[in-house]
C-alpha cells in the first residue's frame, strides 16, 4: 500500500467536499438552476480579483485565457513588451508572435525578477509599447515579479496595458486588481483555486476594454466581449464546464469565508517555512532574493540526478514534487505550497525531500529542514 500525496505545482489538491459537489448529477447549464450557480461564481470571482469589474469565467486552461487577452487586447503590428525570465514569461512571447504583435523580449536570468528601473527605462525610449506582459509568480522558476511597482507605470497612461498571468499568483498574494491597477489578470483553476485543471479566469480593467473595442486579431472562441454579454445574461457563450463551475462557486465561498487577508498569510507562512528547511538543509533555492509564495525550489546536490530524485519521491515514496524546465531539467526540485495546503504538506514535502536525498547519497540531516519548517508553521497556532 502506498498513500499518494500531490504537492507540484498544479495541478493541486482538491478538497474531498468539493469533489462531491462536483460529483453530483449533471444539470442543464441553460436553466435557471444554474445560472445561479454560474452568477454566484462570477460575482465571489470579483472578490478574488479585488475588483468591481466583470471576471470571465471561461472552458479552458490558463493558457487559453493568456491567448484571449493576446487576441481581445491587441492587433497584428502592435509592440508589447514580455518579460521573460522563465517558460511562462516565453509563453507571452509566444502566443503573441503567433498573432504578428511586434514583441520586445525583455530577458531576466532564471530565478530573479524583473527590475523595475529597467521596464520604467524601456519604456521611456519607445512610447509605441501598448503592453507589458507579465507573470506574477514566474512558476518555472518559482520567482515572483514586481507587479506593485510595474503597475506604476502604466496606471497614469492610457495608452498602455499591464497585462499580468496570475496563474500561480491570484490566491496567493495579495493583488490587488483596480487598487494597483492591473489592466488584465489571469488565473487557472488547478492551482491556488484547488480544482481540477479545466478553467480560466480573467479579469479587465475599463481600459483593458477599451482597448479590446480597438483588437483586430483574429479570434473566435475566446471572444471577450461576446462572453462579457452573457455573463450579463448569467450564462457564458458556449458550454460552460459545468461541474467545474459547481465547484468554483464552493471554492470561491470557502475563500471568502477564510478571508483573502488570512488565505496570503497562510500562504507566506507556509513559503516561508519551505524557505526555512531548504536553508537549513543547506540547499540552494532557485528564487534567492524574490521568492514567490507558491513554489519553492531549490538545486539539487552535485552527483544527484534531479529528475531520477523526483522520479523516487513519486515512485517509491508516494509523494508528487516537479522537477525542472529547460536547462533547468534534472538540475531543480520544485515543492509547492498553494491551494488546498496547509501545514502538514509542508511538513511531507520537506520530510520527503530529506528521506529521497538521504537514499540518493547526498548528505542531509534527517529532520533539520522539517524541524526548522516546524518552528515557522508553529505561527500559525499561537
Ligand atoms: C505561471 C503560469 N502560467 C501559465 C501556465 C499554463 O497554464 P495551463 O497549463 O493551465 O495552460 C502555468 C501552469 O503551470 C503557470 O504556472
Amino acid at each position: 500500500m502506498k498513500k499518494r500525496y500531490l504537492l507540484a505545482p498544479g495541478p493541486t489538491p482538491v478538497a474531498e467536499e468539493v469533489s462531491l459537489r462536483m460529483a453530483e448529477p449533471m444539470v442543464h447549464h441553460r436553466t435557471p438552476q444554474f445560472s445561479a450557480i454560474f452568477a454566484e461564481a462570477a460575482e465571489d470571482a470579483k472578490y478574488l480579483f479585488q475588483t468591481k469589474q466583470d471576471v470571465l469565467i471561461l472552458a479552458s486552461t490558463g493558457t487559453g485565457g493568456m491567448e484571449g487577452c493576446v487576441t481581445n487586447l491587441f492587433s497584428s503590428g502592435d509592440k508589447v513588451l514580455v518579460i521573460n525570465g522563465g517558460k511562462f514569461g516565453e509563453r507571452w512571447g509566444n502566443i503573441s508572435e503567433t498573432y504578428g504583435l511586434n514583441v520586445v523580449w525583455h530577458k531576466v536570468e532564471w530565478g530573479y525578477a524583473a527590475n523595475p528601473k529597467d521596464i520604467e527605462s524601456i519604456l521611456n525610449q519607445d512610447k509605441e509599447i501598448k503592453g507589458i506582459l507579465v507573470q506574477a509568480s514566474e512558476t518555472s522558476t518559482t520567482a515572483a515579479q514586481p507587479i506593485e511597482a510595474l503597475s506604476k507605470l502604466t496606471r497614469d497612461r492610457d495608452d498602455i496595458l499591464l497585462v499580468v498571468d496570475a496563474i500561480t499568483g491570484l490566491g496567493v498574494v495579495n493583488l490587488p486588481m483596480d487598487e494597483w491597477g492591473i489592466d488584465a489578470m489571469v488565473t487557472g483553476s488547478q492551482k491556488a483555486l484547488q480544482l481540477p485543471p479545466g478553467l480560466a479566469l480573467v479579469g479587465l480593467s475599463e481600459k483593458a476594454w477599451k482597448f479590446a473595442d480597438k483588437s483586430t486579431c483574429p479570434h473566435f472562441y475566446f471572444d471577450f466581449k461576446k462572453e462579457r454579454k452573457n455573463l450579463a445574461n448569467k450564462t457564458s457563450a458556449y458550454t460552460p464546464a459545468v461541474s467545474l463551475v459547481i465547484g468554483l462557486r464552493e471554492v470561491l465561498k470557502n475563500i471568502r469565508e477564510e478571508g483573502l487577508d488570512s488565505v496570503f498569510k497562510r500562504h507566506n507562512r507556509l513559503a516561508r517555512a519551505t524557505r526555512a528547511a531548504v536553508e537549513a538543509l543547506g540547499l540552494q533555492r532557485i528564487a534567492p532574493d524574490s521568492p514567490a509564495d507558491s513554489a519553492t525550489g531549490f538545486f539539487v546536490p552535485d552527483g544527484v540526478d534531479g529528475a531520477k530524485l523526483v522520479k523516487s519521491m513519486r515512485d517509491d515514496f508516494g509523494v508528487t514534487l516537479a522537477g525542472g524546465q529547460d536547462h533547468w531539467k534534472g538540475k531543480v526540485v520544485r515543492i509547492a505550497h498553494l491551494g488546498y495546503v496547509d501545514t502538514f504538506d509542508v511538513v511531507i514535502a520537506i520530510s520527503v525531500i530529506e528521506m529521497a536525498l538521504t537514499k540518493f547519497g547526498a548528505k542531509v540531516e534527517l529532520g533539520k529542514g522539517v524541524a526548522a519548517a516546524q518552528k515557522i508553521l508553529l505561527e500559525g497556532y499561537q
